[in-house]
This record gives C-alpha cells, structure tokens and sequence, in this order.
C-alpha cells in the first residue's frame, strides 16, 4: 500500500493537529501531514501543554484506516519506533509514547481518533513533536530536567529528520499491527524496568514484563497481580 504523502507547511499555528482536523473534515485524503515551525497552543497528553519553539519539528498526520484495529493506540505506537528508527540506535521508547534519547524526552505523541457512525474512527491524526535542538535560553523549568534534544547545536538536519520519520511511518502503518508491535518491543526501554503506575487514587508498583499485540504493557505487581495497562503516566 503505498500513500500518498501531501505536506502542508505553516510558519506558524495553535497547533499542528487542529489544523490538520479543520482539513480532515473538509474531506482531505490520508497522507495528509500539517507541519509548522512553531506552535503557539501546542497540545500535549491528559490536556497539557506543549512547548513548541522554533527549535522542533511539530507536525501531525492523517490517517483514514482500513484495518479494523488500527486505532489511535496502534498510531501512537507506529508513531514512536518510526522517530526511533529515523533518529537511529541512542533513541528508546518509554511506554506508552514518549521516545527518549540519553533518558531524556526528545518527543512526544498525541494521536486522536474522530469517530463517526462506525467502530472504526473516521480518520486519526497522529501529532509528533520532536525536540531537534535545546532552545536557546535553555528549555523551560517545568521540563528542564526531563527534556532533551535531538541534535547538538550546529548538528543535523531537521529537514531530514522530518522526513525520515513520514517515511518509516507511513513503511510501518502499511505493514500492520504486529510488525509495529515487534519493532516497538525492540526499542521499549520500559520492558524488564520497575515501575510506578497512577491509577486513580491508587500508586501500583511492579516490573513491566510484555508489550501485547495491542500495546498494553503487562505489569507484574509487587503484590502479586498481573495487570495489563492501556494509559498512564509511569514512572521508572
Ligand atoms: C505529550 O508528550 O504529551 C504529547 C505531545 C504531542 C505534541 C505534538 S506537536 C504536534 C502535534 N500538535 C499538537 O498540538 N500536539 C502534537
């Protein structure tokens, strides 16, 4: 299946994947990728904001699946090991998306799915934010000690970046849900790890030992449990 990438470039917007909804819903095909150099309402998960200098790449992509399945999860996933492969071997991906380089975040995703009358979304859009570089002035002090950057200063090229990522995106969305799940189990830092789970009120505390076809991560917890997570902030 090979798709169509369309590239529409801003200098400027709120954010990459509103803009990118407006155009979905006036019927624009998948392979549709709205890029921006800045965003001045950048939206992060559980209603955060996201910090989007001009020192990043921030685009988001439309998606119109056929395959029963391929839902917002399975985007966010294909999402990640495509910016750990293009970045190449330093990059790791910490469960559920964020994709770390030295144990620093250098991206985040935020994949959405529109449904209509069907089970399966009308269309999702996947925003990947990428940190190419340190801001200068450093990065804010919300994120400074949990945050990186691609590249050092006067390094690499965000152009290439950017279309590296597309490229072995849109290579792994056409392979399908387990290839994806096979190469994300390669790159997830967070397997073998000790980990801290919110759930609702309650703190669970366990070792994460499989990532399902679905992307659950399976914990193993200290008191005993198995569960299988689908969300949530972990902490390593
Ligand atoms: C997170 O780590 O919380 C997810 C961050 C996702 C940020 C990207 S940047 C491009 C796209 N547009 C947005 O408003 N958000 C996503």
């Amino acid at each position: 299946m090979d798709i169509k990438q369309k590239i529409v470039e801003f200098d400027e917007v709120n954010s990459t994947n509103d803009e990118l909804k407006q155009l979905a819903l006036a019927g624009e095909p998948e392979g549709c990728v709205v890029v921006a150099k800045r965003q001045t309402a950048g939206r992060g998960r559980s209603g955060r904001y996201f910090y989007s200098p001009d020192s990043g790449i921030y685009m988001s992509i439309l998606l119109r699946p056929k395959a029963v399945g391929f839902d917002a999860t399975a985007a966010t996933a294909a999402a990640a090991v495509a910016v750990a492969k293009a970045i190449g071997k330093q990059a790791e991906i910490k469960w559920v998306n964020d994709v770390l380089v030295d144990g620093k975040k250098v991206c985040g995703i935020l994949a959405e799915a529109v449904f209509g009358t069907s089970a399966k979304p009308d269309f999702v859009i996947v925003g990947i934010g990428i940190n190419c570089y340190t801001p200068a002035g450093g990065f804010p002090d919300e994120i400074k000690n949990i945050a990186g950057a691609v590249f050092e200063p006067g390094e690499g090229d965000s152009e290439q970046l950017r279309q590296a990522v597309l490229d072995q995106f849109f290579a792994l969305y056409s392979s399908g849900k387990t290839k994806i799940a096979r190469e994300y189990r390669e790159r997830c830092v967070t397997l073998g790890k000790r980990i801290e789970v919110q759930r609702g009120e309650e703190i669970i505390t366990g070792t994460a030992v499989a990532v399902g076809d679905d992307f659950k991560l399976l914990l193993r917890t200290d008191a005993g449990k198995v569960v299988w997570l689908c969300s949530g902030e972990i902490h390593t």
